[in-house]
């Protein structure tokens, strides 16, 4: 957790476009130049670019801030995260694939400005405009018990990353939605490759709206980071979190730990405990979400007799969601 005086010290300096002078920073803040100094990395640890010039002082890198960490590691836990930048691709799923298959080693992550074929869940189109965070992780696990969890455990690191750097309610929706105010701000697409006894390696893509903009036909489902903030914020804190937050699950994941996973995603989730409609490839079911089974699988009590599993397909929220108090 950021301490009080590093937000403070990103709100100057994200309200200024230009420089600001330690000085006049720590004047500001009533700390020493030292303190600065230390805030400042502080800021660099969570995934913040800023730029410091010998006479100017400090700035934020926002519209630039993914090029800058593009070539470095950016996070070290289970696997070591490297980040390779790109301007434009057809999808980053693509791009990673072909690293995949060259050998490349997991924790590789591809982050590109815009998407001419973004892919989306159940084949649909992914719209990915510059100013959104659009990246691929490749992991290489052994075995895994379940790739649904793994991609729960995307949307959870995603909602709490949110919540944490911009303090916005985000909330997790079955399968791997995250929303804020009912509209989806990401979405999360996992792909792996797997011979008949081994899996090779795995895909998880992750599409964050962020300073993108919209198109007309999605502003009544779909919401940007950006338009909530209102101004641009940066994306490269988002990314370092989100994959700090992956590499967690995952570890636990290979060690045959699911539980963590099901109950943080229940803790965000704005799914249980409301009416829903299940549309899956086969049926359509109607009544309450009741819980996760271990495997992700979403249970839906029918007129309070039987619980169905349903393990795809998509969700309709019925009824408006109110957050249970205390
Ligand atoms: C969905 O909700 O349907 C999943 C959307 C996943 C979009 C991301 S953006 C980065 C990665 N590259 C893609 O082409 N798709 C995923």
């Amino acid at each position: 957790m950021l301490s009080r005086d590093a937000v403070k010290l990103i709100n100057i300096l994200v309200s200024s476009d230009d420089f600001v002078s330690g000085s006049r920073i720590a004047q500001i803040l009533g700390v020493s130049r030292a303190t600065v100094n230390r805030l400042i990395r502080e800021l660099e640890d969570v995934g913040f670019v800023v730029e410091s010039h010998p006479r100017l002082g400090y700035r934020i890198s926002i519209r630039d801030d993914l090029e800058r960490i593009g070539g470095r590691e950016i996070f070290r836990g289970f696997a070591a995260y490297r980040v390779e930048y790109m301007k434009e691709c057809s999808s980053t799923q693509d791009v990673v694939d072909l690293l995949a298959r060259e050998g490349a080693p997991e924790g590789t992550t591809v982050v590109c400005e815009k998407l001419s074929r973004g892919r989306g869940r159940l084949g649909r189109r992914w719209e990915a405009g510059e100013g959104g965070l659009w990246f691929t992780i490749l992991l290489r696990p052994p075995s895994i018990k379940s790739l649904q969890l793994l991609s729960l455990a995307g949307g959870v690191s995603v909602a709490k990353s949110i919540r944490e750097l911009f303090n916005i309610d985000a909330r997790v929706k079955w399968p791997n939605d995250v929303i804020i105010n009912e509209r989806k701000v990401c979405g999360i697409l996992i792909e792996a490759r797997a011979e008949a006894d081994r899996m090779q390696y795995v895909m998880i893509g992750i599409g964050i709206n962020v300073n993108n903009t919209l198109p007309q036909d999605l502003q009544s489902t779909a919401i940007t980071i950006k338009s909530i903030v209102g101004v641009d914020v940066p994306r490269a804190p988002l990314l370092k979190s989100t994959i700090r937050g992956v590499d967690s699950f995952y570890r636990k994941l290979l060690e045959g730990v699911s539980v963590d996973i099901v109950r943080e995603w229940s803790l965000y989730s704005s799914t249980i405990g409301r009416r829903v409609k299940a549309v899956t490839p086969d049926v359509e079911i109607e009544g309450v979400a009741v819980g996760l089974d271990e495997d992700g699988a979403l249970m839906i009590e029918i007129e309070g007799r039987e619980v169905r599993k349903v393990i795809v397909g998509d969700i309709i929220h019925l009824r408006e969601y109110k957050p249970s108090s205390g």
